[in-house]
């Protein structure tokens, strides 16, 4: 037998090995359960009692070497992998890995969200699929309003329970009021739908970014305010906005907002319409009948809220003059914006 255990220590010294594999087999015949070195422990109960102590000792040292060497072979192989198979040759360049890439549309919207997060408006969410008092009612929407009408929103349900996909951000306005007293500055991006006939111009969903502050003494020059800032980090240091007096039945005064045209420099171009000047979102006061709708008193608080059309955005950032494009996820137009 101490023959035997000699024999064993060359054999398991000579070993090498050059895949994980190996090592693994290798570990498996000497060390596995019906392996070589569970069978000599085994027979070592048969030993007579005065060669026990030497057959003891080289047993130990065998295991020792044999547990040395797997871990020695293993962390070996840990670091450079399987060696290649056969017939793979190592000197040609790698196949690059295609990069994914983020949709232009969020690439827009992370940029829109991070603007006004950095002037302390924190993301909130709302679902997409709302009832009447979140999408009209809440936000007051007198009865007989148009845009109330089935050709603007897609209804889901009809019945006595109204649901319908929203049809604007502001939808979650209502949502945030209900759930959180003043101050809130919160900042809204989500999907919306509308029953548009699909043209470049127009989709039958598309994504809005909505804002909402709430606080006591808020006044329409905070708002103009912000909005300035927003368009100097999102088309440049030099823009400019106006204000055009507008109508929404959530906000009292409402303005329509344009920022001065980043591509001509107000000269006059076919993407402003020789205006000098692209419309870019919609913002007003918000109504004191809204406040109340929503818990709040608008004797004690005031607020502005703003909303604006992110596919929009993007179009003019991008110089995309089909909105369709963003929605075809055409490879080719999406891979353009990878490195972004
Ligand atoms: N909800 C409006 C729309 O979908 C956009 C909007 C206008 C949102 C004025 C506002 C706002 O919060 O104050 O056209």
């Amino acid at each position: 037998m101490l023959t035997k255990i000699a024999v064993l220590k060359q054999e398991i010294e000579a070993f090498s090995a050059s895949t994980r594999d190996d090592v693994e087999q290798f570990r498996v015949r000497y060390l596995g359960r019906k392996g070589v070195l569970p069978a000599l422990f085994k027979a070592f109960r048969t030993v007579p009692v005065h060669e026990k102590k030497q057959f003891g000792q080289e047993l130990n040292a065998l295991k020792n070497l044999l547990e040395d060497k797997v871990n020695r072979l293993k962390e070996e192989l840990a670091d450079c992998g399987d060696s290649p198979a056969k017939g793979v040759d190592m000197t040609l360049p790698p196949e690059m890995q295609a990069l994914g890439s983020r949709h232009p549309i969020s690439i827009v919207q992370n940029e829109i969200t991070d603007i006004f997060c950095k002037a302390g408006f924190k993301v909130a969410d709302g679902p997409e699929i709302e009832d009447d008092w979140h999408q009209f009612s809440a936000l007051n929407f007198p009865p007989e309003h148009p845009a109330r009408d089935m050709q603007d929103t897609f209804f889901v349900d009809k019945g006595a329970h109204e649901m319908l996909l929203r049809a604007h951000t502001s939808t979650v306005q209502v949502r945030v009021m209900e759930s959180q007293s003043p101050p809130i500055r919160s900042l809204m991006p989500g999907r919306v739908y509308r029953n548009e006939t699909v043209s470049a111009r127009a989709n039958c969903f598309f994504h809005q970014v909505e804002g909402l502050y709430i606080d006591k003494g808020v006044s329409f020059a905070d708002l103009k305010q912000l909005l300035l800032y927003f368009a100097r980090e999102m088309f440049g240091k030099k823009s400019d906005i106006r204000m055009r007096p507008s109508y929404f039945p959530f906000t009292e005064p409402s303005a329509e907002v344009d920022v001065s045209c980043y591509i001509c420099n107000q000269k006059g171009c076919n993407v402003c319409k020789h205006t000098g000047y692209l419309e870019i979102m919609g913002c007003g006061m918000v109504d004191p009948n809204v406040l109340e709708n929503c818990g709040i008193d608008p004797k004690v608080y005031s607020g502005y809220a703003f909303g604006m059309g992110v596919d929009r955005i993007a179009m003019l950032k991008y110089n995309v003059n089909d909105l369709r494009v963003f929605f075809d996820n055409d490879v080719r137009f999406l891979k353009q914006f990878t490195s972004a």
